[in-house]
């Protein structure tokens, strides 16, 4: 007989490595570009590995007791995994949604039974996105707010627990997948979780390996004069930025990387629909813009014959409602 599961958490961090012949020969690439797919993971994202770790992390600290309310500010897909996690362990979850994420984001939260906040039933939290988000300023009001309802705050963007789940997971199964032959990985930053547990973890397995980050040029960045403005969802600037706008997780886990790409939100769209016409692959915005820097870089001289890690974070059927397949 083959394995049975026990529960859902089981499932976490199963995501294949696959080398991408086709979509390498059709643009003319010198490197190997390896998808590290993270929406085979249970509730579709690289997100439920962070879900799942913070959610196990504080029951073993006894932050979390039976039946709690989660309570996170969330851009959907962590929000996504822990609304799914806490369905199977017993918790109530309640998403603070971060404004104009694509709107199958909140209808799926909904479906998983959690309880969808604005960030006007915040106090304090329209006040401060008025006067700028900084890292601390949430903290606090999201703290203060969780108290005052006996919620545990689970902050993604601030708990450690979130970078350790790709330390624990996602690292060691490219560094496994490989054979320790992996020379260059890619992600994007939300909370930085990804790319502050690869950088960790890959390096001290080698450190030479280039870990490169890929945030939103300027003009794929929607702001009030340009809210229609084609984007990549779930994902923030962080290069370039004043220091109270770097994720925390990369100052608790001193992060750093070796270089950062702007990309184009139509690169990211046409990079996805290509992946998909020529592997099959039907990915969202975020491993769009991962793959098309990662097929940037394969296309280097120094890049010939080296593996080429790009996390691709989820899959396309939440992003059905935005430009990139229509
Ligand atoms: C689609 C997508 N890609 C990438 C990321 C970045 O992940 P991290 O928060 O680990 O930086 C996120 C985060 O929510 C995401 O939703």
């Amino acid at each position: 007989m083959g394995r049975i599961y026990d529960s859902i958490t089981e499932l976490v961090g199963k995501t294949p490595l696959v080398r991408l012949h086709r979509y390498e020969e059709a643009e003319g690439v010198k490197g190997h570009i390896l998808g590290k797919f993270e929406y085979f993971n249970p509730s579709g994202s690289v997100k439920d590995r962070a879900a799942l770790n913070m959610i196990l992390e504080a029951e073993y600290e006894g932050k979390l007791k039976p039946g709690m309310t989660i309570v996170d500010y969330t851009s959907g897909n962590t929000g996504i995994g822990t609304a799914t996690f806490a369905n199977a362990k017993g918790y109530h979850y309640a998403a603070v949604i971060q404004p104009g994420v694509s709107i199958e984001r909140s209808q799926i939260l909904k479906a998983l039974g959690a309880e969808l906040l604005q960030v006007s039933d915040v106090p304090g939290f329209t006040e401060m996105l008025k006067t700028g988000l900084s890292q601390a300023k949430l903290e606090e009001v999201m703290e203060n707010f969780a108290r005052s309802k006996g919620w545990y705050y689970i902050n993604q963007c601030g708990n450690p627990a979130n970078s350790r789940a790709h330390i624990i997971g996602t690292g060691p199964e490219i560094w496994e997948d490989t054979a320790g032959e992996v020379d260059y990985v890619i992600q994007l930053v939300g909370t930085g979780g990804t790319l502050s547990g690869l950088a960790s973890y890959l390096r001290t397995k080698n450190p030479d390996v280039k870990v490169i980050g890929a945030q939103p040029a300027k003009q794929s960045l929607k702001d009030s004069a340009f809210p229609e403005r084609n984007t990549i969802d779930g994902v923030l600037k962080f290069d370039g930025v004043t220091d109270d706008k770097v994720p925390a997780l990369f100052n608790y886990f001193h992060t750093y990387y070796d270089e950062c790409f702007d990309v184009i939100a139509e690169d990211a769209y046409e990079t996805g629909r290509k992946l998909v016409k020529q592997e099959g692959f039907f990915v969202g915005q975020s491993a769009g813009a991962a793959l098309w820097v990662a097929t940037q870089i394969a296309k280097r001289p120094e890049a010939a014959g080296k593996n080429i890690v790009v996390i691709l974070a989820d899959n396309a059927f939440k992003y059905l409602s935005t430009n990139m397949y229509q």
